[in-house]
């Protein structure tokens, strides 16, 4: 079930500038990560909370099922990269609902603007070797998360890397050495500016054989028009609809003619 099951505040405002890592973040049961005790670890994660953005006044931790694990994030509402949105748990969803159909096990996953990281945490839980990517930004706190659901439950570490949309793609995503099953994406279409980077990205990282698995909630006419522009360059099936939370789910493979 994608529910989002209880929340904690956690307030963690520090002078300095950077959220020191909170006694006890890994001392939950049912929470991937080290065994309790697990010295270096444990350190390894507090290292991370070091590079967690503080210019947020509050961070909560938000609990979700998937895959039969319970997932803990760390979010903050006042970022739009570190909360979890609605296209996430569609995505999730249809993850776990399709995991054999979609041959997940050992498949090769790249997810763009990956946010505070569900998506790609279910997805290396259901068996992927995943590359989560952002903005730098966002990085730090996408790390934390991931490291924290994933470490001791997964066959392949997911990898974290910044990916900015349209921006030295050659040079950091050669195309030539490009291997991905899938591409992830969620609610990465909303009202900013990059919308024609954001296809281009698609584009870049698509090879024969990638699919593009976009989420989305549909709620301004850009998401619209984005989705004309998609369907001119990818052959676009409807895989999924939520009409609970507006989310549309499509597959894109790239016209190669
Ligand atoms: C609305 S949030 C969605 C986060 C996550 N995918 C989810 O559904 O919960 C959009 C994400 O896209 C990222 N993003 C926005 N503009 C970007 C850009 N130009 N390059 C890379 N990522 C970007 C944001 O940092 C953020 O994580």
């Amino acid at each position: 079930m994608d529910v989002c099951v209880r929340s904690a505040q956690q307030p963690q405002r520090s002078p300095g500038g950077w959220v020191e890592a909170e006694e006890g973040a890994l001392q939950e049961d049912d929470v991937g990560g080290p065994p309790k005790g697990s010295n270096q670890t444990e350190s390894s994660l507090q290292s991370l909370q070091k590079f967690v953005r503080t210019e947020y006044a509050s961070y909560t931790q938000e609990h979700y099922q998937f895959a039969g694990k319970n997932i803990v994030l760390q979010e903050s509402i006042e970022s739009f990269g570190a909360v979890v949105w609605p296209g996430a748990t569609a995505l999730c969803q249809y993850l776990e609902d399709h995991t054999e159909e979609l041959n997940l096990q050992d498949a090769k996953v790249l997810e763009i603007g990956a946010g505070p990281g569900l998506v790609s945490i279910v997805a290396s839980i259901l068996g992927a070797q995943v590359t989560a990517t952002d903005l730098p930004d966002v990085l730090g706190n996408l790390q934390y998360n991931i490291l924290k659901n994933t470490l001791q439950r997964t066959a392949h570490l997911p990898d974290v890397r910044e990916l900015v949309w349209g921006e030295d793609l050659e040079r950091r995503f050669p195309k030539a050495a490009l291997p991905y099953d899938y591409v992830l994406a969620s609610d990465v279409v909303y009202h900013h500016y990059f919308l024609d980077k954001l296809l281009a990205t698609m584009v870049h990282l698509s090879q024969p054989g990638t699919a593009v698995l976009w989420a989305n909630k549909f709620r301004f006419s850009t998401d619209y028009e984005f989705l004309d522009k998609f369907k001119q360059v990818f052959d676009t099936t409807l895989l999924a609809e939520y009409p609970e939370s507006s989310v549309k789910l499509f597959k894109g493979t790239l016209k190669w003619d």
